[in-house]
């Protein structure tokens, strides 16, 4: 009998997307899968029931999804766990630094859990980063979203009502999220400038036309082995709100980006930050979720102080559902393909992305860091 992978229809508030999609789908069933999809799981991505069936999938109740083998999701399915086989594998966005106690729950239910954003950055695991997938849809939907909201034009016009000055759009933190934003708003017209603490976002900053803002700060130390930033200290973080407060306050869109891994996101734009922008502008924080990078944002709230509109947007790839199902899913199979042996999932426990992703399985909790927090939450 074939190993099953079940799609459940995702049900976290504002969610669109759907963990696999008709194409994917047909990919995994030809290297032995069969696929059980609950009906009407694709629906709000744009992926009607035919289209699966179409590919040779079964349309089935939530109970049968939940009930596979392996069961692909965005978000899991917190307050169904009991419905999951002990000895199934879960993979989706665990969140596993945040909420370590999902992870327990899982182990304790005798479930093998993929967490998809601790898939390590490494060459041999860019086909499986749903992380930078993700960023991706962020970054550019943040542009559009900020076009949307200026009272002004994005591009440079010469019209008979005279000449509009193009926009100026700041970018805090040139990562994957930074860099499509930047790439975004210049086809929009817009000119474009980036800061970050990474040196070596410098190049990356100006392949995509944009000017990199320089800083009288040295962060030469500011990348960690894995190529993520680390922490800056007190009294750096504290000059760096103040150099930047200058570059702020010129811009008409600023879009933050800055994040640190499994840490609260560093504050670089204070309330006087804000005050010092000109009315109508707007601040896109993408880092929301995580506390923000401005002092002022409310998750998923557009609020105005002083003019200037700051919206905190915590799940922008939700409203791109269709692209962003695609890219998901296909991180996901890449996954799953790679520890497919004969149409089965054998995740080989020594491998660099298994020890990376891996947050519980025999009943454990397997991964180190997760495991010290949920050590701390019992004792
Ligand atoms: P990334 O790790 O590729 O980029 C983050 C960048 O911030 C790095 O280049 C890092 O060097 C930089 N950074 C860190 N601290 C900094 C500081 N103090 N000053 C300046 N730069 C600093 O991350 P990615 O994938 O681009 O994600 C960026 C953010 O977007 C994250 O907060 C992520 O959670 C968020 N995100 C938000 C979504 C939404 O819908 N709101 C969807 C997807 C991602």
């Amino acid at each position: 009998m074939a190993v099953t992978i079940g799609v459940p229809r995702e049900t976290a508030p504002g969610e669109h997307r759907v963990a696999l999609t008709p194409d994917v789908a047909d990919r995994l069933a030809k290297i032995g899968y069969e696929i059980i999809v609950e009906r009407g799981a694709g629906a709000s991505a744009y992926f009607p029931d035919a289209d699966y069936e179409a590919v040779g999938a079964r349309l089935a109740e939530r109970s049968d999804a939940l009930g596979a083998d392996l069961v692909a999701t965005i978000t899991p399915p917190e307050d169904e766990l009991g419905a999951l086989q002990s000895g199934a594998t879960l993979v989706g966005f665990l969140q596993p630094l945040d909420r370590p106690d999902l992870s327990a729950s899982l182990a304790a239910q005798g479930v093998t859990a993929f967490s998809m954003e601790m898939v390590p950055r490494i060459t041999r695991a860019q086909k499986m980063d749903a992380l930078s997938a993700m960023s991706t849809v962020a970054g550019y939907k943040a542009v559009l979203l900020a076009a949307d909201t200026l009272p002004k034009f994005f591009p440079l016009l010469t019209t008979a009502a005279g000449t509009i000055r193009p926009a100026q759009v700041l970018i805090l933190g040139a990562g994957v999220a930074g860099l499509q934003a930047l790439a975004t708003a210049r086809r929009l017209g817009a000119v474009t400038s980036a800061y970050d603490i990474r040196p070596a976002a410098r190049e990356q900053v100006e392949s995509v036309g944009a000017k990199f803002v320089e800083l009288d700060l040295d962060t030469a130390d500011a990348e960690d082995k894995g190529g993520y930033a680390k922490a800056l200290a007190k009294d750096q973080q504290a000059r760096q709100v103040e150099l930047l407060a200058r570059h702020i306050a010129k811009a008409d869109v600023v879009i933050s980006t800055a994040l640190i891994p499994g840490r609260a996101a560093p504050v670089l734009i204070t309330e006087s930050g804000v005050e010092g922008m000109s009315s109508g502008s707007v601040v896109i924080d993408l880092a929301a979720a995580n506390g923000g990078n401005c002092a002022v944002t409310k998750p998923d709230e557009r609020i105005v102080h002083n003019g200037v509109q700051i919206l905190g947007p915590t799940n922008l790839p939700a409203s791109m559902p269709l692209h962003a199902s695609q890219m998901y899913a296909r991180t996901l199979a890449a996954l799953v393909t790679e520890f497919t042996d004969e149409g089965a999932f054998t995740p080989n426990f020594d491998d660099e992305i298994v020890q990376g992703a891996c947050v519980a399985h025999g009943g454990e909790v397997v991964h180190e860091r997760v495991k010290s927090l949920t050590d701390s939450l019992n004792g």
